[in-house]
């Protein structure tokens, strides 16, 4: 009995932290929402983690805003990947993206970069 009455304790907690680490009143932003349909439907967890999920191909993203120093260096690097590919190897892709896009998937991946995840990635590499 004790013990379930600590489980039921803690799950009510969970309950009341997540959404506030979680930042889920920012999900109400339009462009955050636009941008996380864009994440989703052009598979970038194909090649790149967020927040750990994903495939291990490419840099994790969860932290990528600050990592290249705001919103505009992540829409000026999607933007300036060349059609061609990197000779080589399997480089990110060009996604011929419109400005709105850009501004929409970069306002989601700042979105995941305000996430309380406990202090990681332990670094800025990520
Ligand atoms: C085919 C694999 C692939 C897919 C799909 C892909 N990327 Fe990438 N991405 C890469 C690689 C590889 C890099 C590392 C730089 C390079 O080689 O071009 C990268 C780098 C990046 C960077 C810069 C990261 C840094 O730390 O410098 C951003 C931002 C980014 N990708 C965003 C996206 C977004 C947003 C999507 C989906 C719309 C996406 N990527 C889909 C392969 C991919």
């Amino acid at each position: 009995m004790f013990f379930l009455l600590v489980f039921l304790a803690l799950t009510y907690q969970t309950e009341q932290v997540i959404p506030q680490r979680d930042k889920r009143e920012l999900l109400s932003d339009p462009k955050v929402i636009a941008g996380k349909k864009l994440w989703e439907t052009n598979n970038c967890i194909g090649c790149h983690t967020l927040l750990g999920e994903g495939a291990y191909y490419a840099p994790e993203l969860g932290n990528v805003v600050k990592r290249l120093g705001g919103k505009e260096a992540v829409k000026a690097f999607i933007q300036s990947r060349p059609k061609e590919g990197v000779p080589g190897r399997r480089s990110m892709p060009q996604f011929n993206f419109t400005e709105q896009q850009l501004e929409e998937i970069a306002s989601f991946l700042e979105y995941v970069g305000q996430i309380n995840t406990a202090k990681w990635p332990p670094n800025i590499q990520g």
